[in-house]
């Protein structure tokens, strides 16, 4: 039988696992979002939610997935045999495949925005329409969305190290380089620094309660937390390594990653009068019309969608990995067709969703459509859920002494993150889904 492969550095955890962070949650839903929720005063919750709660729960599930070294339902059957944990594992499971088939339909208009950008440049008169087109033309965003997990499946079918690894490693230096270049253009536009101001400079009185569950939200999908993502890619992890290290890098370069978004974004939205509330088109809709202003603009719009491309690639296998893993559990040498069956079941599955900005737009589920209600069932039940079930499990049920002996860090940290995990995450989670419930039933 093979045996179980690892990474083949630290170095290398770490890019995979903040690839997987990194992704559309950066760089499109980071950046509407604090264009609707107030600009800096969402990025200063965002950041507090992603350091007091996201991070103690990504670090749970570094330790779980180490300690458990198999997919996440062997690894809870193993840490506690004889329970009913390995629920939380077919529950990462089942959104991992809920998951990656609404987040393929978005990796498809980036390649049909690529595509289109290389082959014509993306000149429209007016880009809200362009968007609609081409996201309700059934035959180009159904190809291309298996365009996208085609390539999904083929990194993931290579394997941790040949398959996922190397692509991170690759991938993720050029995204940081070239989002540096792409913030200093944005912000040598003039009238840029209006959009600074609107980042960095709060204005209390946009701070609501609501605006905190939105960011808290945020901080989960963003961290790729809840599903067992990062708990499948920290059991490939050798001992010895720090995990505490390495689940706050992973989490400071999301924060990083997700603020050069809104620097490449807003001063140019701001510097060309544009509206920085224009919600989910904004990258989309107010990016093309943008760069078609500006010089040099068709080269670093295409520049800007082969990065996004890039982050949503290193996301999305994550999310197929969760899937494959699960998939074969041990059976090593059944990666390759668990990746293909498997990647082609979630773009089935995806189909609806992606037809719901077009042929089946009427169609709607508790008043969402399609790809909305495969969304929030995600990012507003299943993450959560999934956060809370393995904050309870790395804080009640691992004991103490095999947590601090497998995380080995400084006492007071430990202690810190103890508290956390077992208190003040529990409680921000059950208040997240229980606001949203009272909000369904007002
Ligand atoms: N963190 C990813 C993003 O922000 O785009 C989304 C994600 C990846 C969610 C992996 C869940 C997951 F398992």
């Amino acid at each position: 039988m093979a045996p179980r492969e690892q990474w083949s550095s630290k170095i290398g955890f770490i890019l995979a696992a903040a690839g997987s962070a990194i992704g559309l949650g950066a760089i499109w839903k980071f950046p509407y979002m604090a264009g609707t929720n107030g600009g800096s005063i969402f990025v200063l919750l965002f950041i507090i939610s992603t350091l007091a709660i996201g991070l103690p729960i990504l670090l749970a599930e570094f330790v779980i997935g180490r300690m458990g070294k198999a997919d996440a339902v062997t690894a809870f059957k193993r840490l506690a045999p004889g329970k009913r944990w390995p629920i939380v594992g077919w529950i990462g499971f089942a959104f991992g495949f809920i998951v990656l088939s609404f987040y393929s339909v978005v990796g498809g208009w980036i390649l049909s925005y690529l595509a289109r950008a290389l082959i014509f440049r993306l000149d429209a008169a007016d880009h809200g329409q362009l968007f609609e087109s081409i996201t309700s033309n059934p035959v180009e965003i159904l190809l291309a969305q298996a365009v996208f997990m085609l390539l999904t499946i083929w990194i993931v079918q290579g394997g941790i190290k040949a398959g996922i690894e190397r692509a991170s490693r690759w991938m993720m230096p050029l995204l940081f380089i070239f989002f540096i270049v792409l913030a200093i253009r944005s912000l040598t536009l003039e009238g840029a620094m209006e959009g600074v101001r609107f980042l960095f400079v709060p204005d209390w009185s946009l701070l609501t309660g609501e605006t905190f569950l939105i960011a808290l939200g945020q901080a989960f999908f963003s961290l790729s937390v809840g599903v067992t993502a990062m708990m499948t890619y920290a059991s490939y992890l050798p001992k010895g390594e720090r995990l505490g290290q390495s689940a706050f890098s992973v989490a400071l370069l999301n924060i990083v990653i997700s603020i050069l978004a809104g620097l490449v974004i807003f001063p140019a939205v701001f510097a060309l009068g544009q509206s920085p509330s224009e919600g989910p088109g904004l990258i989309f809709i107010v990016l093309p019309a943008i760069f078609g202003q500006i010089p040099f603009g068709s080269f670093f719009m295409i520049l800007f969608f082969i990065l996004m491309l890039f982050a949503t690639l290193t996301s999305s296998m994550s999310m197929l990995e969760i899937v494959v893993s699960t998939g074969i559990r041990a059976k090593y040498d059944r990666r390759r067709r668990a990746a293909w069956v498997f990647g082609a079941l979630i773009f089935i599955i995806g189909i609806p969703s992606a037809l719901s900005f077009g042929v089946l737009s009427t169609v709607q589920i508790f008043g969402m459509s399609i790809f909305d209600f495969a969304d929030v069932l995600t990012s507003r039940i299943g993450m959560p859920i999934g956060a809370l079930a393995i904050s309870i499990f790395a804080g009640f049920i691992l004991t103490k002494s095999q947590t601090s002996k497998e995380l080995n860090m400084h006492p007071i940290l430990y202690n810190l993150w103890r508290f956390l995990v077992r208190f003040a995450a529990p409680a921000a989670i059950i208040v997240i889904i229980a606001a949203w419930l009272i909000e369904i039933i007002r």
